[in-house]
């Protein structure tokens, strides 16, 4: 694999530009109602892996209180910064820390707990998906929801893009240039469920000049997620929800 910094990295552009992405992602239409009906209304909502505040400031919109937690840095500053111009009422109904959803401890429990697009993918499989289980549960009252938005195995297997300097996305940036994305590599092991993927972020100004570059590193883990969740206490509670056909919601239901 190409040199490359990690997903969401300080001064990484897959941080800078992660709203400009999301927003232009259909894919994940329809996600905020199905975590908005997993708590009741006004509940409280523990959000694993925040990043910018995307769903955080959307739930705290219908009325539900967030905690959300996040890991790096680069995310949870832009997740700080939009919270600063909220108005107050809003802004006090979202609170984000930094920490780690493998081995959190808030020391509370919650009416949901979240673990929104791909995050739980992100981790390697096995203790540390189990650990995530472990910490949605320690969160939990005993008949209480917790879901998590999963990559689908069969769309991870699929081959790159046969040309690799066709940009996935070309997209307006809110300083008037464009964002071009780039599959350069991208691998898929079956054996261990992992899929690897470099992926160039380009920004263009406004005259089509390269401002700014950079190879990213964007790992996926897979597997069935229901036998790491059941030691932890978590028995899935319906079929997963499909969603935008690369992905699928997992919800679980506490049952001790
Ligand atoms: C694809 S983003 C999702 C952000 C947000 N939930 C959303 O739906 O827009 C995944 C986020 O999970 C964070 N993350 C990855 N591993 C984490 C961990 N172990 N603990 C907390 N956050 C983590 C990443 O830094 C990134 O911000």
């Amino acid at each position: 694999m190409a040199p490359s910094r990690p997903y969401y990295a300080e001064r990484g552009l897959s941080a800078a530009f992660y709203d400009t992405v999301t927003a232009a992602d259909t894919r994940l239409e329809g996600d905020i109602e199905v975590y908005a009906g997993l708590a009741p209304a006004g509940g409280a909502i523990l959000e694993l892996g925040s990043g910018t505040g995307r769903l955080a400031f959307a739930l705290a919109e219908r009325g539900f209180t967030v905690t959300g937690v996040e890991i790096a840095p680069a995310m949870l500053a832009q997740a700080l910064a939009k919270q600063a111009d909220l108005e107050p009422e809003l802004a006090r109904r979202v609170v984000f820390k930094r920490g780690d959803m493998t081995s959190l401890d808030l020391k509370r429990t919650f009416d949901a707990v979240i673990c929104p697009y791909f995050t739980l993918a992100h981790v390697p499989r096995g203790m540390a998906w189990r650990n995530t289980f472990a910490t949605a549960a320690r969160h939990l009252k005993s008949g209480d929801l917790a879901a998590f938005h999963l990559p689908l195995p069969e769309i991870m297997a699929l081959p790159g893009p046969q040309n690799t300097d066709l940009p996935v996305l070309d997209q307006p940036t809110p300083s008037g240039g464009r964002l071009r994305l780039y599959v350069r590599e991208r691998a898929f092991r079956e054996d261990v469920g992992r899929l690897d993927q470099i992926i160039e972020y380009v920004e263009l100004d406004g005259r089509g000049e390269i401002l700014r570059s950079s190879l990213e590193r964007l790992t996926y883990y897979h597997t069935d997620p229901d036998p790491l969740a059941a030691p932890e206490g978590l028995a899935p509670d319906r079929d997963p929800i499909a969603l935008g056909g690369v992905g699928a919601i997992h919800i679980f239901r506490k049952t001790v």
